[in-house]
């Protein structure tokens, strides 16, 4: 199963988003394999957003992570990268859809709630990232077999 790491940001948990955002992703039937809350170094944050490091918004982007505590969570399912990243919406929130996380919580590029990995491959690295090997627990959940088809988990 693919693994997504999602991060709710500063803005997220400054606006009391934390249960809302979890809840949905725990609706759709996403398992979630690590869960915690840490303060974000700038080393990491650096690691974390090098593709982005030259633009102009770098350094308001920088704050903003460090504005307070993140949640931190690894979410695993069939497909899951883009199961979330559908969930989540585009990155400006203003033009996320309604129904999607950025699309009904914000008003904003930079103030956007939450992160999510891009692909597969980014899935694992940012789990890696922010979580020690201990912290992410390989569970089934009693209700996996209403979930998917057998067909699905064994793809
Ligand atoms: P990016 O990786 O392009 O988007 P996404 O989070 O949707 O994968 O950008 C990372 C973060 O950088 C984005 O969530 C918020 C911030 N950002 C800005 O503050 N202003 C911008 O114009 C862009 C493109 C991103």
């Amino acid at each position: 199963m693919e693994q997504s790491l999602v991060i709710i940001k500063p803005s997220g948990v400054q606006r009391n988003l934390i249960g809302k955002i979890i809840d949905r992703f725990q609706q759709k039937g996403l398992v979630i394999s690590g869960l915690k809350m840490m303060k974000l170094s700038e080393e990491l944050l650096r690691e974390h957003y090098a593709h982005l490091v030259d633009r102009p918004f770098f350094p308001t982007l920088m704050k903003s992570m460090m504005a307070t505590p993140v949640v931190v969570i690894c979410l695993k399912g069939v497909d899951a990268v883009a199961v979330v990243r559908s969930m989540v919406g585009v990155t400006n929130a203003r033009n996320a859809a309604p129904g999607t996380i950025r699309g009904d919580y914000g008003m904003s590029s930079q103030e956007n709630i939450v992160h999510a990995s891009d692909s597969p491959e980014n899935g694992i690295i940012e789990t890696n990232r922010f979580f020690k090997p201990e912290e992410i627990f390989d569970y089934t959940p009693v209700t996996i077999s209403s979930t998917y088809s057998p067909d699905e988990l064994n793809s």
